[in-house]
């Protein structure tokens, strides 16, 4: 009977102990401060872009736009990025179907646009959960940008 209650005392203290603990875990950080905030995320867009330019496929998307023009591009998505992952910015630039409207970006396109982003998210060491947070974040703007 002692040892019973004693045991049930045991269970007891083991489940407000770890009830606790579950209650004082900090929440996971947002997937902005997991992409390392506003640097971590230029630094993605920045290797992005670097890729795009040198990927046979789609460069001559890129190639054609002048400095002024990528220098745009590159602030816009790093502010597209941070606003839609929690960080402390708006993005200010055109809707994905204005943006992307007249480019008949094909679902080729859009394929190899996917795999530059992962590696340069590859290349920035973010962990395959995050990246797979973010694209899914993204994955919604096929339908405005593939076609238009
Ligand atoms: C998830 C996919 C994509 C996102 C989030 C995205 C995002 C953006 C953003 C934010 C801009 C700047 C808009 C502005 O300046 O107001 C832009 C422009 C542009 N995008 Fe995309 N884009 C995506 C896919 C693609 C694809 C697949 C291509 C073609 C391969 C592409 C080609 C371009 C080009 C060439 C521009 C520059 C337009 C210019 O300045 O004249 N994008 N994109």
């Amino acid at each position: 009977m002692t040892r019973w209650l004693g045991w049930g005392m045991v269970l007891m203290m083991l489940t407000v102990t770890l009830g606790a603990c579950a209650t004082m875990s900090e929440p996971e950080p947002t997937l902005y401060k997991r992409l390392g905030g506003r640097e971590g995320i230029r630094g993605v867009v920045d290797d992005f872009v670097a890729f795009l330019v040198a990927d046979p496929r789609v460069k001559d998307r890129f190639t054609k736009l002048t400095p002024a023009q990528v220098e745009k591009l590159k602030t816009n998505a790093s502010d597209q990025i941070c606003d839609a992952t929690g960080g402390p910015c708006s993005y200010l630039g055109k809707d994905m179907k204005a943006a992307h409207t007249g480019m008949n970006i094909t679902e080729a396109d859009w394929s190899a646009t996917v795999e530059d982003l992962i590696k340069a998210l590859d290349k920035r060491n973010v962990a395959k959960k995050d990246q797979q947070e973010l694209i899914g974040l993204l994955a919604p703007m096929k339908k405005d940008i593939v076609g238009q």
